[in-house]
């Protein structure tokens, strides 16, 4: 019989995972099924999925009906070619499901295989854009400190974690970051009457000025920041970056490979503060997780460019895995859940028992802030709630939440929480009881 051990062996000799340290894989978790929001380990112990996969499994693990649609693709044509020239059934339903689903602008859709493939293709077709419109020089990328946008090369640049970039630098030159709509810490300067959301969209007018408007293709942001700690911007910043990116030329790509799909309540994030993106770059959500699928929209603007370009001109773009049928007809099968049990409306209601259940815990010492939208919220440690002095208590939380049956992951002092839609409030407050205990077992 095949131990725990012998798996951890042939693990550990054969596979380069994700953040690969020694240290961080001793004892890993070896997971055999999920169902719901609970994973099983190969000795059979349940574990509640806190961050729902990596964010993605909104539907929940062990759905039959996705398993179905992808027997029922592959059988019928498991893969072909999506290159100009040729197209299958599955993707063209999803491309025409998803135009004008997310936001009335944008109705022309390209696919990839995940969220850093979509930054990628987001930030080659804003370059591509301006080249068209005659202004080459467009080319550099505004993102945010902390932004998590994937870790491909270009994606790299643009993500604002540094710990990301130092072994593997150096990085594509063009991309720089501001300040984050962080309200916590705000790391910006505040002018006398300035709100946090009007200082921290102003930190993006300044950058466009000082590196010059002629010069920059796009910002890009996530609404909610996600790997960066669950960041939820002030209400009035949005709009404002909206009006800064109108007014200087600078096309605004929206980030919602966590966002997108009901994860903060709405289909997608930023309708809530009434703003459109230029470009959309979607994934994890779409597929749930259960088979790789990402991609970006583009404003209908941006399409008639794409499509009035001489032969010389053309959008020399592509992937193999582009509008993979069987991913696509696992996607439509997913959105067919997400509608039908009114997913987005149950992330908000979940994600306010959440986030009222956790905004209790600031009556301990060391809890600083609580913070999130729909169902993702995290938890930020402080030594002292005056001086906001990171507590370094994260990471003992999170081995004690895991003790206590609760899988998730933390960033810096913060402890990140965003668990699949489909939760019970029996299960938050589970959850809730497990974060509980943790905390103050690691305080005393
Ligand atoms: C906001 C955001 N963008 C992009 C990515 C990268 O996606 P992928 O890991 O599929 O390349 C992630 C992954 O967590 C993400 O959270």
């Amino acid at each position: 019989m095949t131990t725990y051990t012998d798996l951890v062996t042939s693990d550990q000799a054969h596979m380069l995972h994700p953040l690969q340290h020694p240290a961080a894989h001793a004892a890993p978790l070896i997971f055999a099924r999920g169902e719901g929001v609970w994973l099983y380990t190969v000795d059979g112990r349940p574990i509640l999925d806190g961050l729902a996969g990596l964010w993605n499994v909104l539907v929940g693990h062990g759905r039959v009906e996705l398993a179905a649609a992808a027997q029922q693709q592959m059988t019928a044509l498991a893969y072909c070619s999506n290159y100009a020239g040729t197209s299958n059934l599955p993707a063209i339903a999803l491309a025409e499901r998803l135009a004008g689903f997310a936001y009335p602008n944008l109705h022309y859709t390209y696919f990839t295989s995940g969220g850093a493939e979509a930054n990628e293709s987001a930030f080659k077709t804003a370059r591509y854009y301006w080249k068209r419109l005659g202004k080459p020089n467009k080319v550099k990328v505004i993102a945010r400190q902390d932004a998590y946008h994937g870790v491909t090369l270009a994606a790299m640049s643009a993500t604002g974690i540094t710990p990301y970039w130092p072994m593997f630098e150096p990085r594509v030159p063009g991309f720089l970051h501001i300040v984050a709509p962080y309200p916590y810490r705000f790391a910006g300067d505040t002018r006398p009457g300035e709100s946090i959301g009007q200082a921290a969209a102003r930190a993006l007018e300044q950058a466009i000025l000082r590196e010059g408007p002629d010069s920059v293709a796009a910002f890009i942001a996530e609404p909610v920041q996600g790997a960066g700690g669950v960041i939820v911007p002030p209400d009035d910043y949005f709009p404002r970056v909206r009006e800064i990116c109108d007014q200087y030329g600078v096309l605004f790509i929206a980030d919602e490979v966590i966002t997108g799909f009901g994860r903060t309540g709405d289909w997608f994030a930023l309708n809530r503060w009434g703003v459109q993106p230029d470009i959309l770059s979607f994934a994890k959500g779409i597929t749930s997780g259960y088979l790789p699928l990402g991609g970006i929209q583009v404003s209908d603007t941006i399409r008639d460019v794409i499509l009035s370009a001489p032969p010389a001109e053309r959008w020399m773009h592509a992937y193999t895995y582009s509008g993979h049928p069987t991913c696509c007809a696992v996607a439509l099968a997913n959105l067919d859940i997400l509608a039908q049990e009114a997913l987005p409306a149950q992330a908000a209601a979940m994600g306010q028992r959440l986030l009222a259940g956790l905004a209790a815990l600031q009556e301990l010492d060391c809890v600083g802030d609580v913070r999130g939208l729909g169902l993702m919220a995290a938890v930020e440690f402080v030594a002292d709630k005056e001086t906001k002095t990171p507590a370094g208590i994260a990471n003992n939380i999170l081995a004690a939440c895991l003790e206590r049956g609760l899988l998730t992951r933390t960033k810096g002092e913060s402890l990140l929480l965003a668990p699949p839609l489909i939760i019970s409030a029996a299960e938050v407050d589970q959850i809730l009881a497990i974060v509980r205990a943790a905390i103050e077992t690691v305080a005393s």
